[in-house]
């Protein structure tokens, strides 16, 4: 399908009210980097836009499961605004997948599309606006015990760029881990 600028700006309008501050640019970024590899990736790029604009915007709550609550927002969103339902049925596919539902199952996330924006929002998360995302969920931690907080985070960094899918998003993840690694050394 092609997706106007208009239905795109509304998308926006719409993520926009829904989130705060933080969470709106970190889907700016995702996008961005969603497109990027949706290029390299020869991934269907309005679907991958779509779902980059919706995968967190069920944010707005605090309670865990926030991919199926975007998802289920995206869905309603996509069918009252009449969008074509294979392009609602892969736009929600991939808002689901992004944070490994179904126990943590990579086997499950089939699409190029899905994989796309999984990669990208784990690119982001190790970019230097993930750094200040990554500091603002360890901040208890890093008051209690600052060493073993970022000993933690360095480890969960190795574990989590293994995850990555595409061969573009590979390289990006492993030249970040080698960035954001030398920098927490640097902390210390
Ligand atoms: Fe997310
Ligand atoms: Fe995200």
């Amino acid at each position: 399908m092609s997706i106007t600028k208009d239905q795109i700006r509304k998308i926006e309008q719409f993520v926009e009210s829904k989130l705060d501050s933080l969470n709106w640019q970190h889907t700016l970024q995702v996008r961005g980097l969603a497109l990027k590899l949706a290029q390299s990736e020869k991934a269907d790029k309005e679907i991958v836009e779509a779902a980059a604009l919706f995968h967190d915007v069920g944010k707005y709550q605090k309670e865990k499961g926030h991919a199926e609550r975007s998802a289920g927002l995206a869905r309603k969103y996509l069918e009252k605004e009449n969008y074509p339902v294979n392009f609602v049925e892969e736009v929600v596919y991939c808002v689901i997948c992004h944070d490994y539902p179904w126990d943590n199952k990579p086997e499950l996330v089939n699409t190029i599309e899905a994989k796309v924006l999984y990669d990208a929002d784990l690119i982001s998360w190790l970019s230097n606006f993930g750094i200040i995302k990554q500091i603002l969920y360890i901040q208890e931690q890093l008051s209690v015990d600052f060493p073993k907080a970022l000993d933690e985070i360095i480890k969960k960094i190795d574990q989590e760029s293994r995850k990555a899918f595409t061969k573009s998003g590979k390289e990006e993840v492993q030249k970040r881990v080698r960035e954001i690694k030398n920098f927490y050394r640097t902390v210390l």
